[in-house]
């Protein structure tokens, strides 16, 4: 038996299933803990500094509940808190996620590229530097979206409310040739068929879930902290919304398949 702790994640809510979905895919005999805060959700609309205090709060939970790593599925909480947690825990594996500007405008150099993500994650340095090495590649622009993952937070992926809010957030941007849409946001993934109907099938989405869950691959295997379990592992679900239905919600979010590229 070695290295069969579980490996926390994180998000304010439920969007950062999207990214375990990616991690069980890959490390399917590892077992996780999610831990999601949707009591306090959404953090995109909130202060950096309540940001970042409920995300170190939160990574300690997942920490005393025996976490050997941590992934923060979380865009906003990472831009907000990871460089603080890695001052706090130097030694811990601990991966964060970042809209996946890098793949996109490698696939499309030149192409107009749209960052969907909370007003927070496009306001904070975190996301200035991205774009600083990214912005004379492509001609990027980023669409702050309140209001988006509140829909996935009541579990409604596909209702006509949904392809309303999107037609409306996007109709101006599409009237231009889009190239690619960048998920900037762990929630969005689960409303990216909404999207794609409404931008069309010819617009390349990407969300950085999968390149996430391989980073944290990586950090376990250099620390040899890689399960050798030969059995499918457990995933455990905690929320700070400690209902029934949550319960529900988080458990059909990880049985959808993942379309990310
Ligand atoms: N899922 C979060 C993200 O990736 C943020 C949603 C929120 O709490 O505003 O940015």
């Amino acid at each position: 038996m070695k290295n069969r702790e579980p490996i926390g994640v994180f998000d304010s809510g439920v969007g950062g299933i999207s990214v375990l979905r990616e991690l069980v895919s890959i490390m399917p005999n590892e077992n996780y803990l999610y831990l999601g805060d949707s009591s306090n959700a959404p953090y995109g609309t909130k202060s950096l500094e309540e940001v970042r205090r409920l995300t170190i709060q939160n990574v300690e939970t997942l920490l005393g509940k025996g976490a050997k790593s941590i992934v923060v599925a979380c865009n906003t909480a990472t831009s907000a808190a990871v460089a603080v947690l890695r001052e706090m825990y130097p030694e811990l594996p601990l991966v964060g996620i970042e809209p996946a500007i890098k793949p996109a405008v490698s696939e499309y150099p030149g192409g107009r590229i749209v960052v969907m993500a909370t007003p927070m994650t496009l306001q904070q340095e975190k996301f200035h530097k991205l774009m600083g090495r990214y912005k004379m590649k492509a001609r990027i622009i980023c669409l702050p979206c309140p209001g988006l993952m509140e829909f996935i937070e009541r579990g409604d992926l596909d209702g006509e409310d949904l392809r309303k809010y999107l037609t409306e957030l996007l109709w101006g941007i599409v009237r231009e040739k889009v190239d690619a849409i960048v998920l900037g946001c762990t929630h969005y993934p689960f409303a990216r068929d909404m999207i794609a109907q409404v931008v069309g099938d010819e617009v390349a989405i990407f969300d950085g879930g999968n390149g996430t869950a391989r980073e944290m691959k990586r950090r376990l295997a250099e620390a040899d902290k890689l399960s050798n379990a030969d059995q499918i592992g457990t995933v455990s679900f905690f929320n700070s919304r400690d209902t029934e239905e949550e319960r529900r919600l988080c458990e059909y979010l990880l049985s959808r398949k993942s379309s990310s590229i």
